[in-house]
């Protein structure tokens, strides 16, 4: 008896993430640069982590409302009141990645399409095609903004959804508010929701990030998450914001997906969203111009402005991305191909979580692979 006979379909197609090979890979060398990495080297700020530690001590460790302790969703709401004529639903979700398997299972019928900007963020397509939706990757390059003008021939009587990532993983780009605002007219145009997925929106370096609240808050559904921003991927917390029926939606189903977020975490999260990251935001400012200067002009890649990621491209004498993360892995430096996050595999990324030693020895091997 072959135990894979009882897999689904939905399970067998999935494979493993290009990312995941290369935290594999990562495992078998002594000391790599890593440059893998998708989260922040720095850790959560002390007075969240006592808040957390005090919801354990102190007993607050049962199911929380599915839709999230009523404290943390004053404060989520206080944050966003000011874009909406009424306030919006919220709901504490685990993670970004709970937020959109709820978004997508909540508004995907059989068919329905989804555009999004190709490079896109490794969830997407999977989480798609679970759904029975059609993912409509929408080609970026060379300087991965997502325009009207290049979603408009994508869209057809099926599109129903235009997912939105500024500031963007993989390629760091945040998008200029004329775009967002000229994407949230054509999405008024052609009657579609937006789903902006904003888990970098604290990260960005030359100007606040925009959202598609900002101009079309009765389309969007606003995911968010406090991973990223405080140092704190593992403890699995996001929010999800939007009209109050679709949010009322997502908070059925959480009930009987996920119950609701880790309620300590919840907790410490209140506490968060007091907390000044400004200090972590300006280091991650000074990362990015550090590679900007040590990778200028051995590589191509359109200026990152947000997030912690380059998305550049791979010098013509290799073959592909694939075989140049080969070579750099043979310099002890772990990158991801682009192939990882897009339909082809001419771009690799760097995340510049490092500490900056790290991320000047690793730039000066990455320029010896040019
Ligand atoms: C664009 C994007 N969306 C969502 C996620 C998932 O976030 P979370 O860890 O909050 O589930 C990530 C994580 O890397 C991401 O980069």
């Amino acid at each position: 008896m072959s135990i894979e006979q009882f897999l689904s379909r939905r399970a067998v197609g999935v494979k493993e993430s290009g990312i995941r090979r290369i935290f594999n890979l990562a495992a078998t060398l002594t000391d790599p640069i890593d440059f893998s990495i998708g989260q922040p080297d720095y850790d959560v700020p002390l007075p969240i982590k006592q808040a957390a530690i005090q919801a354990i001590q102190s007993g607050r460790n049962g199911y929380t409302l599915s839709q999230g302790l009523p404290e943390l969703r004053a404060k989520i709401l206080n944050r966003l009141e000011k874009f909406y004529p009424a306030p919006p639903g919220v709901l504490v979700t685990c993670g970004v990645s709970g937020g959109l398997v709820l978004a997508l299972l909540a508004t995907l019928n059989p068919g329905d399409e989804v555009l999004f900007a190709d490079p896109y963020f490794v969830s997407y397509l999977n989480l798609v095609s679970w759904f029975d939706g059609i993912s409509k990757p929408i080609i970026t390059y060379p300087d991965f903004r997502l325009t009207a003008e290049r979603v408009e021939p994508f869209l057809t009587p099926k599109s129903k959804i235009l997912l939105l990532n500024s500031p963007n993983n993989p390629t760091g780009v945040v998008y200029p508010e004329e775009d967002i605002r000229r994407l949230c007219r054509l999405a008024e145009k052609h009657n579609l929701l937006i789903i902006s997925d904003e888990i970098y929106c604290d990260l960005s370096y030359d100007h606040p990030s925009t959202s598609p609240i900002e101009f079309a808050p009765q389309r969007t559904l606003l995911l968010r998450g406090f991973g990223k921003s405080y140092g704190m991927t593992g403890w699995r917390m996001g929010y999800a914001a939007g009209p109050a029926p679709l949010i009322n939606t997502l908070t059925n189903l959480q009930q009987y997906i996920f119950v609701c977020a880790p309620q300590p975490a919840q907790h410490a999260v209140v506490t968060a969203m007091e907390t000044d990251i400004s200090p972590q935001v300006e280091q991650y400012r000074q990362k990015r111009n550090i590679v900007v200067q040590e990778l200028a002009g051995a590589y191509e890649f359109a200026r990152p402005s947000g997030g912690f990621y380059f998305f550049i491209k791979v010098p013509q004498k290799y073959e592909s991305a694939t075989r140049f993360v080969e070579a750099a892995i043979e310099k002890k430096v772990l990158c991801v191909p682009g192939s990882a996050f897009s339909q082809q595999d001419t771009h690799f990324r760097i995340s510049y979580a490092l500490p900056d030693d790290r991320l000047r020895e690793g730039c000066k091997r990455l320029r010896s692979l040019a």
